[in-house]
């Protein structure tokens, strides 16, 4: 037996005891004829000590960082006890030892706090795996996966394993191809998500789905992405939207409770999109604080029935204002002391190329009612003062204003309002606030192909009150051009995301469960039926053969455990890890293959550029 208990265990109720321990060499202090060991492993560390005739021993066979040693020994009080760790009462009075195994001296330490970058860390994965921050992302993921499991079971779902090898599914990102070498000049896709296939398992009955899967997408990587993730995935069938929201809070609230011991009783906000974009910029807001956007310009086909409140800033000859098409304000609570210095600095940030905007006007709403401002030239306090009211701002607040294109200035403000509400600290790492947004619009422009493009995916059900507006536009939305000029109106979706702390952790619709709807849709999107045959002639044919009312949702994995575990990188929550250019620096994926392996697949290459 190699060892009686772990590192973790024993308390000063074992004293006495002879115990057998097995573990990595942490520290090693000598002090005089006399030796101290920490001895870790995954369950904790416990101090050992080699008294004078060991540390003869130790002599010859010198212990060294990370060498893995088993000893035995009787577990005797601490006359220096450690309260900062729960073994800290205690230490082995070693009897005898032995070197299991000897180690290299790692490249960097495995401490809390270690020395070692990241490009190095991610190199020794398998020594960075020992540190205790890893290990405690790796447990805490592990407790997500059974509380969703155990829901998940409890409520009669089925985990049920799709394929990996498969033909593209379309999610928006490019596919990861696979050639075959029994199918020369053939390739498979791997899953961007297993979408066809659940809605293939609603067709076959399992009316209840539900898998941890893995996923793959060749797409720009951020620190919320990775080329392959882990989804929770889940399919109903006999349900509308309601039915998944409901089922889908109780997943994430038992989660919260099991993982974080956090009781979420209050119920799920919910918001259309069109309601997010207006309000906070953004299409998944972070409402653990306030700070609305308060839209002073914008132009009228954007928010149809919107109201304009141009005329407060219109007319004074502040070209800034005048020439914009967009003009929004947020207020800063308690910000009207900022200094020459601080104004400065954001509008430095603000004009940073990643949020793009010229400047930014400022109001400081000082705290004896007066009002400054930097456009005080063009306008009277009374009307700085009219401006900062419709903001909502109080006395004491500073109110921000960005000017310029739509797009631009609504993506700025909202991003200007995230950074403002980080440094305020009212974004706080153990609060957290979901959020359901409703109503996606079905499709977007993708300016790049120049062509209309599922927002969600093709799969997706028109809200039923637009079904009509979609199928009288045959055969590809012929009012394109109208509808380009209302982009935030339009035809709306049955889609919804799950919004944690101002990200986006998962999302889903109801589907389209009708062969002559989906072939409207896979139309509208400028596939005609020889694509669509030849892309989804599966699921059109599937959906002759009696496909029930269905939908589902998808929980991106690793980025929930991150959220959850205060971190903003979901690379920190997954055990072996891909880099920000897709490479696995540890193992020095991806590589070249061999030149028996091409022609096994009958392929040669000839990569362009070279
Ligand atoms: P969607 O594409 O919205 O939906 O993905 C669901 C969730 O997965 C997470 N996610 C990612 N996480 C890490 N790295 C990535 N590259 C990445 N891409 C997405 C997000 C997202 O909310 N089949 C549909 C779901 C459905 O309709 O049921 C789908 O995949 O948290």
């Amino acid at each position: 037996m190699y060892r009686t208990h772990t590192n973790g265990e024993l308390r000063l109720s074992h004293a006495g005891q002879t115990v057998t321990l097995a573990g990595w060499v942490q520290t090693v202090r000598k002090f005089g004829s006399i030796t101290f060991v920490d001895l870790r492993d995954r369950y904790g560390i416990t101090q050992l000590l080699f008294g004078e005739e060991l540390n003869k021993e130790l002599e010859s066979q010198p212990l060294g960082r990370e060498f893995v040693i088993q000893v035995s020994g009787a577990v005797s009080e601490r006359t220096n006890k450690n309260p900062n760790i729960p073994t800290g009462d205690i230490e082995i009075l070693v009897s005898n030892f032995t070197i299991l195994n000897k180690s290299a001296v790692p490249p960097f330490t495995i401490q809390d706090d270690t020395d070692g970058g990241d490009d190095l860390r991610m190199k020794y994965r398998y020594l960075d795996l020992r540190r205790n921050a890893v290990r405690k992302n790796l447990e805490l993921r592990y407790a997500v996966n059974r509380a969703a499991r155990n829901y998940l079971h409890n409520q009669g779902f089925m985990d049920i394993e799709t394929p990996f090898l498969i033909k593209s599914t379309p999610e928006g990102a490019r596919d990861f191809v696979v050639p075959s070498r029994m199918n020369p000049g053939q390739f498979y896709a791997l899953p961007q998500s297993p979408q066809t296939f659940k809605q293939l398992l609603m067709v076959s009955g399992y009316d209840r789905y539900y898998q941890i899967v893995k996923c793959f997408r060749d797409e720009d990587l951020r620190a919320d992405r990775q080329p392959e993730f882990t989804q929770i995935d889940c399919e109903m069938a006999f349900v509308e939207q309601e039915d998944i929201l409901n089922m889908f809070e109780g997943l994430v609230k038992t989660i919260f409770k099991d993982v974080k011991h956090i009781d979420y009783t209050e119920t799920v906000q919910r918001m259309t999109w069109e309601e997010a974009m207006w309000t906070y910029g953004n299409d998944k807001p972070d409402i653990r604080f306030g700070m609305q956007l308060c839209n002073l310009k914008f132009p009228g086909h954007t928010f149809p029935g919107r109201k304009n409140i141009a005329e407060l800033i219109n007319g004074a000859d502040f070209k800034v204002f005048d020439e914009a098409e967009t003009v929004i304000a947020i207020a800063a609570p308690g910000c009207s002391e900022y200094t020459r210095k601080q104004t400065d600095e954001l509008t430095e940030w603000v004009k940073r190329p990643q949020i793009g905007m010229k400047g930014l006007v400022f109001i400081k709403c000082n705290a004896d009612g007066s009002f400054k401002s930097s456009a005080d030239k063009f306008y009277s306090e009374e009307k700085l003062k009219a401006i900062a009211e419709a903001t909502g701002a109080k006395a004491g607040d500073l109110v921000l204003i960005l000017a310029g294109a739509e797009e631009r200035t609504r993506k700025a403000t909202s991003e200007l309002r995230l950074e403002l509400g980080k440094r305020l600290g009212f974004r706080k790492d153990d609060e957290f606030k979901l959020l359901w947004v409703l109503d996606f619009p079905l499709f977007e422009y993708d300016e790049e192909g120049n062509r209309w493009v599922a927002r969600h995916h093709p799969f997706t059900s028109p809200k039923p009150s637009d079904i009509d507006t979609m199928i009288s536009n045959d055969p590809s939305i012929p009012n394109a051009a109208e509808y380009l000029k209302h982009p935030y109106a339009g035809i709306r979706a049955n889609a919804y995301d799950m919004v944690l702390n101002g990200n986006e952790i998962g999302g889903g619709s109801i589907r389209i469960y009708q062969r002559e709807l989906q072939e409207k849709m896979f139309a509208a999107l400028g596939m005609d039926e020889e694509e669509q045959q030849h892309k989804f002639g599966f699921l059109l044919g599937a959906f002759e053969y009696g496909a029930p009312p269905h939908g589902g949702i998808a929980f991106g994995f690793d980025r929930l455990c991150s959220i959850l575990g205060g971190s903003e990188s979901i690379r920190d929550f997954i055990a072996f890890p891909k880099n920000n250019s897709g490479r696995d620096v540890m193992l020095d994926a991806p590589a070249a293959i061999d030149n028996k392996q091409f022609d096994e697949l009958q392929i040669r290459l000839d990569l362009k550029g070279e």
